[in-house]
């Protein structure tokens, strides 16, 4: 599901590409989000700050700048620009090599650290998870398990975005066969219900597993107090941001990690030259960053 492209507004034209106002926008998205727009995908912003200046009825791109940096309303309007800018290409069941990996090593190994300690409860965050495609996939897993791996245990996702919109969604669960084509039946007869001609919906069970927030991940007064998970899962997120918005992140999820926890990234991202506190490790067609024990001294990559 892709949302937030304008692709019904006014095209700008090509002369204002080159208002220095772009630019300055560019810079507010930035300082506010972390999303790195580079000079030569500036028509791209100028394209998702059309919609939003026919909105408000600025005709050029300062005076829309004005709406976002002196006007009264500009927390809201900046707000309503972000969710033009966010893109949520997501599906179900996009990385199945990281539930394998989830499924043979990681969770084996958490449990087994977790349960010494008299722990039997998980904690998941499904950080930039769009429409929610990716928390209720967690979800369905999780339960899968639920006799047999985590017979036992108890376990609860956060799931976090930045566009308003697409958290409403995600708390809708309302999926069609885009985002369900990954999904194998039995999983679709089991939690969903049917809610119309082309349309499935989340059942309840998946949905009482999650909770749905609206989190900025470039925010430290928000980030600071998510502490406590065992599974971080950021993919296809942090390829919008600059070197110094991910390690920014990169700090606030190692501290949200518990000691023993692990990260997921998306396929084409890493963490080379980013953070090297993580643990890379490699598992058959996924990996994972894995935030050691204390007083952990051993091999694995740093
Ligand atoms: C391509 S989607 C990834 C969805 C899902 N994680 C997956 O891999 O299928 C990227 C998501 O990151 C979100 N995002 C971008 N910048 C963000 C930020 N600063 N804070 C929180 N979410 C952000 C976007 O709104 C979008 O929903």
């Amino acid at each position: 599901m892709e949302t937030g492209i304008a692709k019904a507004a006014a095209q700008p034209q090509s002369q204002d590409l080159k208002d220095p106002a772009y630019l300055k926008i560019r810079d507010v998205v930035y300082q506010i989000s972390g999303i790195y727009q580079p000079e030569e995908k500036l028509y791209l912003l100028a394209s998702r700050c059309a919609r939003r200046m026919s909105a408000v009825k600025a005709s050029t791109p300062s005076e829309y700048l004005d709406y976002l940096t002196v006007r009264g309303n500009r927390e809201a309007e900046l707000r309503l620009l972000l969710n033009e800018i966010t893109i949520g290409e997501t599906y179900m069941f996009r990385s199945p090599a990281q539930l394998e990996a989830l499924r043979n090593v990681v969770l084996p190994q958490i449990l087994q650290a977790k349960s010494a300690l008299g722990f039997k409860r998980l904690h998941l965050w499904s950080a930039g998870c769009s429409t929610g495609e990716e928390p209720y996939t967690l979800a369905m897993f999780l339960l899968e398990e639920k006799e047999r791996l985590l017979s036992g245990w108890t376990f609860d996702i956060l799931a976090t975005d930045l566009n308003d919109n697409s958290v409403v969604a995600a708390k809708a669960g309302i999926y069609g066969e885009y985002a369900l084509r990954s999904t194998p039946d039995v999983l679709r007869r089991k939690y969903f219900k049917a809610h119309d001609a082309n349309h499935l919906q989340v059942g309840e069970e998946l949905k009482s597993l999650i909770r749905f927030d609206r989190v900025n991940l470039n925010d430290d007064s928000k980030m600071t107090f998510l502490k406590g998970m065992d599974l971080i899962f950021c993919c296809n997120v942090l390829i919008y941001f600059d070197l110094s918005s991910k390690r920014k992140v990169m700090q606030h999820f190692y501290a949200n990690l518990l000691p023993g926890g692990y990260l997921f990234l998306g396929h084409a991202e890493s963490l080379y030259q980013v953070d090297d506190r993580f643990h890379l490790m490699h598992f058959p067609g996924a990996f994972g960053y894995w935030k050691p024990p204390l007083g952990y001294i051993g091999g694995g990559k740093k």
